[in-house]
């Protein structure tokens, strides 16, 4: 594509989110294109100085759909490498705000080393700042940074060229003398899905995704496509669908997905860091990682104003159908909670509501064996999964309890019958049997116990 004026990329922009995405698309592979990311980079230094203030920058979301402006990380615990990253938003896709923030609070809250040199996924990347400051600040391998909507995806690719490059389009080497380019790739992908298919293994995986669920449940049954609309695209970053989880009752379906598909993706002793909202209580976020057989740390927890644009009557509805009572307080200060019924009503009078928002560290607490158990129910046991309860208070009783189930699911993967061969099938088999039910229902079975038929 032949170098546009600023005034001419504008007056594209101007018509509608639409086309002022297909004009990103365009500065987006002259960007990829060596010959011409120079003048690219270029060219967005003098877009970018085009709206020196709020205001301007403002207006120009207003009229030209689209912003460039900074994101500053020095006010971040343990801050360094860069100040600030330049980012770029459009309306279809998520916008910064206290769940982001709040996020990287919480990420910066690990020790340095949490990064260093390790294969990260992002889920939920939206405009990929939270990817590009990941790999700014801790030096990581690689990190992946994934979204469903495939206008968010294109959108971080700007945003990684903005910081990958100086003004002048001149590359911008770190300690290591690697670029972002070197670090950081971006694909649009439901959950896990690019790293399952690329057999891609992981170190850590970080998310902060919808845990709400879609108040119109037809509306998640479009195809997601860059083409679909801003608003239904944008509807993305807030809302969910059922997943078919336990915690869709909660609106946490989609990161217990995320959990499940990331049990066959990470490395032993690798970390998830996820995002969750305090809405349906501390208990309920904890367990269902607990649940899943993972050691649990709350790294980080503040108060948040309830997003403006996201609707939380689906949650009404389900306190009238189960006597859950989620939890939120009036404005930030109040702190006494409130179910979902009366903030919503207060919502609806003119009050703000707020919840709280933490940050999760989780680490497998038996990996290798975790990981056969879920590997094993994953291809048809569903109904297992959702009373499978892998959360032991004592470690001893998790030590036997877990190797125990992953021995049988290993056997029985192999063969969905019991192999028994005649006459009495498999010694070693029977042999965990019946120390399993001695040690934790006290039946005095041995190996060799025949039971009555009846
Ligand atoms: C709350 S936003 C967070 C964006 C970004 N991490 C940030 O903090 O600015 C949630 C993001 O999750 C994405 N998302 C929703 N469902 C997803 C899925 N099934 N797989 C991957 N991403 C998803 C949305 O498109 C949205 O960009």
């Amino acid at each position: 594509m032949a170098e546009r004026s600023v005034e001419e990329f504008l007056k594209e922009c101007q018509q509608s989110g639409d086309s002022a995405y297909a004009a990103l698309r365009s500065v987006l592979e002259r960007l990829e294109d060596q010959k011409t990311r120079v003048q690219a980079r270029i060219f967005l230094a003098d877009l970018q100085k085009r709206f020196p203030s709020k205001e301007a920058r403002d207006q120009c979301f207003d009229s030209y759909h689209f912003r460039i402006e900074d994101i500053f990380l020095d006010q971040y615990e343990g801050y360094q490498g860069r100040k600030k990253l330049t980012t770029m938003v459009i309306p279809s896709i998520f916008i910064p705000e206290d769940w982001s923030f709040t996020f990287y609070e919480g990420l910066n809250r690990h020790p340095d080393s949490i990064f260093k040199d390790k294969s990260v996924a992002e889920l939920g990347c939206g405009n990929g700042w939270i990817s590009i400051a990941i790999a700014e600040k801790w030096l990581p391998l690689k990190v992946y940074g994934l979204d469903i909507n495939p206008r968010a995806v294109k959108i971080s690719w700007i945003n990684l060229y903005l910081n990958a490059l100086d003004e002048q389009g001149q590359p911008i080497y770190d300690g290591e003398k690697k670029t972002l380019l070197d670090r950081v790739e971006f694909h649009e992908s439901d959950l896990l899905g690019y790293c399952r298919d690329h057999d891609i293994q992981l170190d850590r995986i970080v998310g902060c995704i919808p845990q709400i669920l879609n108040p119109n449940p037809d509306a998640m049954s479009k195809m997601i496509t860059e083409n679909a609309s801003e608003e239904f695209l944008y509807s993305l970053s807030n809302y969910c669908a059922l997943q078919g989880f336990v915690e869709d009752q909660f609106g946490l379906g989609l990161i217990a997905r995320a959990v499940e598909e990331g049990i066959a993706v990470i490395k032993p002793m690798g970390i998830m860091i996820f995002n969750m909202g305090g809405r349906p209580g501390q208990g309920v976020c904890k367990r269902l990682f607990e649940r899943r057989g993972f050691f649990v740390n709350k790294l980080w927890q503040t108060k948040i104003l309830q997003a403006a644009d996201t609707d939380i009557s689906a949650l009404v509805e389900i306190e009238k159908n189960s006597p859950h009572r989620f939890e939120f307080f009036m404005g930030l200060s109040g702190d006494q909670p409130i179910c979902a019924r009366t903030a919503w009503a207060y919502g609806n009078a003119g009050g703000r509501i707020s919840h709280a928002l933490s940050v999760y560290s989780c680490q497998l607490r038996q990996p290798n064996q975790v990981k056969k158990i879920f590997e094993f129910l994953k291809n048809g046991f569903q109904d297992i999964s959702s009373s499978l309860d892998l959360s032991f208070q004592d470690d001893a009783v998790a030590d036997e309890k877990i190797p125990f189930l992953a021995y049988l699911a290993s056997i029985l993967k192999e063969s969905s019958f019991c192999s028994y061969e005649p006459p009495a099938g498999s010694k070693q088999f029977r042999n965990f049997i019946a120390s399993f039910m001695k040690t934790y229902h006290r039946i005095p079975l041995s190996a060799d116990t025949k039971l009555k038929e009846s």
